[in-house]
């Protein structure tokens, strides 16, 4: 008598099913991104902005000299995604056609943007592309950087100074002065900056927070204030300048410092 094999799959079928949805994501995942760089570069949100209410898709293309066809599709993208919040919304204009304003997402895109662009440029993309190659490619120096950074363009260092005193950050600040090129070699510190006039309280609170639960662990740890981070790069490690940025909504800020 013949066998009949029934092969019988591990999943259920409703689990399949949504694998089957989810897996476009890894397919298409990036348009996400490029949509949002498209809307971007052409400015959309900044010309919604400066016309101060709902713009029809004809007042948009003439704002934005784009071609409308081209332009209701991106827009349609971004108002109708419903697995996340829409970038723009459809809202009747003044001539009584259906139009798009802002929300806050757009609105925060204009201030973003910048980063966004970073972010999402070939050089930064390029280097996603290559995360494969870190597993394979990266070396790893092992050492002390109180007494020796390896050479490199750049020097990162994220949540690290925070736990080190003023002359052990001059000690690692100098030997990275070291291991970077003095024309275009920096120094890239992600760590939190205490600023006792900052609006958002919430963020304010946890930067603070985090000094305390630094002090608790040692003497030498500490959260600083842009004086105190800009004395310390400056005056102490003798770099030539730095430059701050806060990053919107985040606890911490870059720190970068040049030799030249
Ligand atoms: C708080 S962790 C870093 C966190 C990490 N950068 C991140 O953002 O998730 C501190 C790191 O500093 C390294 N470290 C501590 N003392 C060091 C030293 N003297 N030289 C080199 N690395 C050191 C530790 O091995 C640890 O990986």
């Amino acid at each position: 008598m013949e066998e009949t094999i029934i092969k019988e799959s591990k999943w259920k079928k409703e689990e399949e099913e949504e694998v089957k949805i989810q897996i476009y994501k890894y397919v298409i995942g990036f348009a996400e991104a490029a949509a949002i760089k498209c809307a971007i570069e052409l400015k959309i949100a900044d010309a919604i902005e400066s016309h101060g209410r709902p713009m029809s898709l004809s007042q948009l293309s003439t704002a934005l000299n784009c071609s409308p066809p081209l332009l209701l599709r991106i827009m349609r993208f971004l108002v109708h995604r419903r697995m996340l919040i829409t970038v723009f919304k459809e809202e009747t204009t003044a001539e009584n056609v259906i139009g798009y304003s802002q929300t806050p997402l757009s609105h925060m895109l204009i201030t973003v943007a910048p980063l966004l662009v970073l972010e999402n440029s070939p050089t930064i993309v390029e280097s996603w592309h290559n995360l494969s190659a870190r597993y394979n490619g990266v070396e790893h120096v092992a050492g002390n950087m109180l007494h020796f950074v390896p050479n490199a363009d750049a020097a990162f260092f994220m949540w690290i100074l925070h736990a080190w005193d003023d002359k052990d950050c001059i000690k690692i600040l100098k030997n990275c002065k070291e291991a970077i090129p003095e024309d275009r070699g920096k120094v890239i510190i992600i760590d939190s900056v205490i600023n006792e006039k900052e609006e958002n309280k919430m963020l304010s609170d946890i930067r603070l927070t985090l000094d305390i639960m630094m002090m608790t662990r040692s003497q030498k740890e500490r959260e600083r204030t842009h004086d105190e981070r800009t004395h310390l790069l400056i005056n102490k490690a003798s770099f030539s300048r730095c430059i701050i940025t806060s990053i919107p909504h985040a606890v911490p800020s870059i720190i970068q410092a040049f030799m030249s």
